[in-house]
């Protein structure tokens, strides 16, 4: 049945018929499921652009594949992949299309995207990226006083800071020698405490900051960036009256502007918004209405990446994606790693019921790989509306949160060990490191902790797989040392972790989201789900500061404010507690 010969996905034949399957496979224990099928490793691994993905340790038989195949089939999975690759406009609430693999083309590719090309735009903004690189890495980008800039700090949240922070922090090591350092900082947070420590440690004179933000409206961001510049200024100016005696600058010369040019660039789809807030026009880097937030990191939002690691690491990043993007249009999609990793998350959340995903990177380099996963699949796909506007009869995305395996061994791994959830996770690891440390003693110490590691993150997957069965240990057991087992995962290894691999990395979980965004017909590029928060703490703001309003609230905001306001300091100084 083709999807206009139906109204909804699950009343297709393939769901029908993966619901019934779903009831016998689904009660089998994966121990059983190795039992029965000799060469299951070989059957699911798959692999493209230096990762392994090994899906043996989903509860699935290879009919459940065959089902699941076509059911994305029924959803017109290869047409919709060739959509969005080409540029067609998928993103049906906003009626644009989401390119983000445009900005992973290479210089020579052509993609014509309703009449024009949109390939040279890309290369022309990765030109003006690299001439501001090298400019910072030539020690020649200096502050109002002379002094050349150390410290950028990126201000911008959600997709213009998580997509940045996680590349950034995962590259450290790709740090490029012999030029002028510049620390790379991130500042999100809208209560402004990462800001103040900042602004408590770092010298006004060597700082400049990066205001990322496609909208330019974002208030975090807007409100981090007042006191950002206000700081600045009166610092500057402080320096300008009483003069700092060190012969770097002369004082007179600084004046609103200079501070301005020398110590703010933007990053935004919204020049006009840019120039209103006072950023030169020469400090603007643009992009497009059709890259979406949560998909940005491979252009201009992702400068502080190629601050920290050079241009040339940047464009191995874009390669390593673009890789993945081939790989994704190319490959029959049995063999297509985006592909099949959403399909084992489909048959988890809706025929195993299983609506909670842990993403469990075995490497500390990837430390906010699971905080920025989180936005991009939840902000995604975390929808109920189809296409069409219907309510879905199904669910759609998990639950998805993670942090670093190992910590999170100590941490949280209880639950999947013995609770009483079922927990779809992803294991992530590379297999070579440390291979370039010069010290023959420590590159030692340190691969020994590499193999630790690995062998910790295969041990708990087997163990979360096998459950009792993983020990060899005979006799009865008391429940409270008795292990279920039975929880599906997947794993991703990568050769190394490089700029490359990252890239294809990322690559694959956004093409993830995009292809069980297909199966459930929602939309993955929209957020319209957090716009109704924004207004209302924009009208709530209103009420705290100035006390209209507050009757027409639920009495619980009612009783919240009248707290705030009790610690608010009265006319004399004094807060309504004191009295
Ligand atoms: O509030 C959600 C959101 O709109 C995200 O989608 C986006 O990544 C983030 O805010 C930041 O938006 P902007 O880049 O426009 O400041």
């Amino acid at each position: 049945m083709s999807k206009s010969e139906r109204d909804t996905i699950d009343q297709g034949t393939a769901w029908e018929a993966l619901k019934a399957h779903a009831r016998d496979v689904g009660q089998a224990h994966l121990r059983d499921l190795f039992n029965e099928q000799a060469g299951r490793f070989e059957y699911y691994r798959r692999q493209a652009a230096g990762l392994t993905l090994d899906l043996s340790k989903q509860r699935w038989r290879p009919e459940t594949l065959e089902l699941l195949l076509d059911l994305a089939k029924e959803a017109g999975l290869p047409s919709a992949i060739e959509r969005l690759l080409d540029g067609k406009r998928v993103n049906l609430s906003e009626d644009r299309p989401a390119l983000h693999t445009a900005l992973r083309m290479p210089e020579d590719a052509r993609l014509v995207v309703e009449g024009e090309d949109v390939v040279p735009a890309v290369h022309r903004t990765l030109t003006r990226m690299e001439e501001m690189v090298d400019k910072f890495h030539g020690g020649q980008w200096r502050g109002a006083t002379g002094r050349a800039i150390r410290d950028v700090v990126n201000l911008g949240v959600g997709g213009s800071d998580l997509g940045p922070l996680m590349v950034t922090h995962a590259l450290a090591d790709y740090q490029p020698e012999g030029i002028h350092q510049v620390n790379v900082h991130f500042a999100s947070t809208m209560d402004g405490s990462q800001l103040a420590d900042y602004l408590t440690r770092l010298n006004p004179e060597t700082t400049l900051f990066v205001l990322s933000s496609k909208s330019f409206t974002t208030i975090d961001t807007l409100s981090n960036a007042r006191t950002a510049r206000d700081w600045l200024l009166s610092r500057l100016m402080q320096e300008k009256q009483g003069g700092n005696g060190n012969g770097h600058f002369h004082a007179d010369d600084i004046d609103r502007d200079l501070v301005m040019r020398q110590h703010f660039i933007g990053v935004s789809a919204s020049p006009e918004k840019m120039s209103e807030w006072g950023i030169a026009p020469s400090n603007q880097l643009e992009f497009w209405d059709w890259v979406g937030g949560r998909y940005s990191l491979w252009g201009a939002i992702g400068l502080p990446i190629a601050l920290a690691v050079g241009m040339d690491n940047f464009r191995g990043l874009l390669a390593g994606a673009h890789e993945m993007d081939r790989h994704f249009r190319e490959a029959p999609l049995q063999d297509n790693l985006p592909v099949m990793l959403a399909l084992a998350g489909i048959w988890n959340v809706n025929f195993l019921d299983i609506r909670a995903h842990s993403i469990l990177p075995y490497d500390g380099r990837l430390e906010y790989f699971a905080s920025y996963l989180e936005q991009l699949e939840m902000e995604s796909n975390g929808k109920s509306a189809t296409n069409d506007g219907q309510v879905t009869t199904y669910s759609t995305c998990p639950v998805l949160w993670g942090q670093l395996g190992p910590n999170a061994q100590h941490a949280f791994y209880q639950l999947l060990h013995q609770g009483t959830q079922a927990v779809e996770c992803d294991f992530i690891a590379p297999l070579k490191r440390y291979d370039d440390v010069e010290d023959d003693a420590t590159r030692e110490h340190l691969q020994g902790q590499h193999r630790l590691t690995l062998a910790n993150c295969f041990a708990q997957s087997r163990v979360l797989m096998l459950g009792d069965d993983a020990i060899d240990e005979p006799g009865e057991r008391p429940s409270h040392k008795r292990y279920r087992g039975n929880q599906p995962s997947s794993t991703l290894l990568l050769d190394r972790l490089t700029p490359h691999t990252l890239g294809a990395l990322v690559a694959l979980y956004e093409h993830k989201v995009f292809v069980q965004a297909t199966i459930w017909d929602i939309n993955p590029f929209d957020q319209w789900g957090v716009e109704l928060g924004k207004k209302i703490a924009g009208e709530t703001e209103q009420i705290l500061a100035s006390r209209d309003g507050i009757d027409a609230m639920d009495d619980s905001s009612r009783g919240l404010i009248e707290t705030f306001w009790a610690f608010e300091p009265d006319q004399t100084g004094s807060s309504s507690r004191d009295a």
